[in-house]
Order: C-alpha cells, then sequence, then structure tokens
C-alpha cells in the first residue's frame, strides 16, 4: 500500500534520509525506530503528504506523491491520512467534540454524527463537552487518536506518540493503535526512540544514518 524506492531528503546541503526502501501493507502495523534526529518525524511527514522527497518515489495505493498538484496532495493529506502527535497537538479553545469534529468540518463534511461513536472507541465518550486543559496527557491523546480517525483514513502516521506519556497511558495507546491495525484494517506507521513502544507492532524497522538497516 505505501511503498518508498531510494527516497532521498535534504535540509540544505544536509542529507537527511540517504536512500529510504520502505514498504507497508495494507492493515500492517510497522514501527520505525531511529534515535532523536535520525529523520524519523521527517519520514513520516514525507509518506503524510506534509513534505515531499528530493529523490525517489513514494508511492501510495500506487500513486505517486510527487505527480500530484498542491491540490491533490492536500486532498491526500485531509482525507487519506489520521496524524497522531507527540504533544496531541489538540486546539485549545475548543472542547473534545469540536476537536474531534475538525477533520470533517476540513473535508466539507456535514454530517458529524460519527464523532461520538469515535469518541466511544476511544473511551471518551463521557468528556466530550471538556476542554482539552481539562484532560490528562493519555486522554488528551486518545481524543487525538479518534481525530485521527473520524474521518476514516486509511493511513494512520503516529510520531512519537507515547512520547510524553506514562507507561500506563503508553500502553493504553499502543494497545488502540494495534487494535486498529488488527481489527479495523488500518495502515499503521509509528516512529519512535523506545524500544518498548515499537515491540507493540508486527514489524520494527531501524533507521539510522538516513537508511532503513535491514
Ligand atoms: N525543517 C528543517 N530544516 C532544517 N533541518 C531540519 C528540519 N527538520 C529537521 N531537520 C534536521 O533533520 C534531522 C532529522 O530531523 P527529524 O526528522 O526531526 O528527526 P527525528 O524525528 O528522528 O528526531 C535533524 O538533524 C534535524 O535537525
Ligand atoms: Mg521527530
Amino acid at each position: 500500500m505505501i511503498h518508498l524506492i531510494d527516497v532521498e531528503k535534504y535540509y540544505g546541503q544536509t542529507p537527511v534520509l540517504k536512500g529510504i526502501n520502505l514498504s507497508v501493507e495494507r492493515g500492517e502495523f510497522v514501527s520505525v525506530m531511529g534515535s532523536s534526529g535520525s529523520g524519523k518525524s521527517t519520514l513520516l511527514n514525507l509518506i503524510g503528504g506534509m513534505d515531499l522527497p528530493d529523490r525517489g518515489s513514494i508511492k501510495v495505493n500506487g500513486r505517486e506523491l510527487s505527480s500530484f498538484s498542491d491540490d491533490q496532495l492536500t486532498a491526500y493529506r485531509r482525507q487519506e491520512v489520521g496524524f497522531i502527535f507527540q504533544f496531541f497537538n489538540l486546539l485549545p479553545n475548543i472542547t473534545v467534540f469540536e476537536n474531534v469534529r475538525m477533520p470533517l468540518l476540513l473535508n466539507d463534511i456535514a454530517d458529524s454524527s460519527g464523532v461520538r461513536g469515535y469518541l466511544q472507541r476511544v473511551g471518551m465518550a463521557d468528556k466530550t463537552d471538556r476542554f482539552p486543559h481539562e484532560l490528562s496527557g493519555g486522554e488528551q491523546q486518545r481524543v487525538a487518536i479518534a481525530r485521527a480517525l473520524v474521518h476514516a483514513p486509511e493511513i494512520i502516521l503516529a510520531d512519537e506518540p507515547t512520547g510524553s506519556l506514562d507507561t500506563k497511558n503508553s500502553r493504553d495507546v499502543m494497545d488502540l493503535l494495534a487494535a486498529l491495525a488488527k481489527e479495523e484494517g488500518k495502515t499503521v506507521v509509528l516512529v519512535t526512540h523506545e524500544d518498548y513502544i515499537a515491540r507493540f507492532s508486527q514489524k520494527v524497522l531501524r533507521i539510522s544514518d538516513g537508511v532503513i538497516l535491514a
């Protein structure tokens, strides 16, 4: 479903990704492990169409992302991908419900009847009218996961999603992501520097010095 071939990315003259080869099948849960600064976020942003590679190919469902127009790339990002971040990135001035509804608004979907179901899926149905600052970190991340799911993307991209959570909440979040792949066929790509976290996924890859180690 996701195929990267010899992907290179530079910041200025500095190479960050030096020839990444990576394939992720539909419904697979893959972790990419690497130390801080190894290019994990850069890699995830490329897969999510937030940025384009300098060389090489990124194909998602057979389509080359570099061949997309700006509008096609925006549509891909908004409709086909759900992002989860280390610091949740919830909007502080709107409620849980409104945060989860946001991807629907961005996709011009007026029907918000699914929002409660996704909040229930992540165990947050009783806090729909709270504001983010009224929630614990683990709760905020569960809301962020509901937000990443609400527009029914096939691909979930998670950038250090447990990086600011304690062990118990990390485990809950990872169990939830694993279930999304296993039970709902979502394709999940997660990056982390923690060995313990990567072990929740089906496959663990390592990135070092700009390449994925065999
Ligand atoms: N927008 C940017 N401009 C310049 N350098 C960047 C930019 N983003 C990341 N880098 C550099 O690229 C390298 C990889 O960064 P990143 O992908 O964020 O790594 P990781 O997520 O593994 O910590 C780091 O050396 C970082 O400083
Ligand atoms: Mg990072």
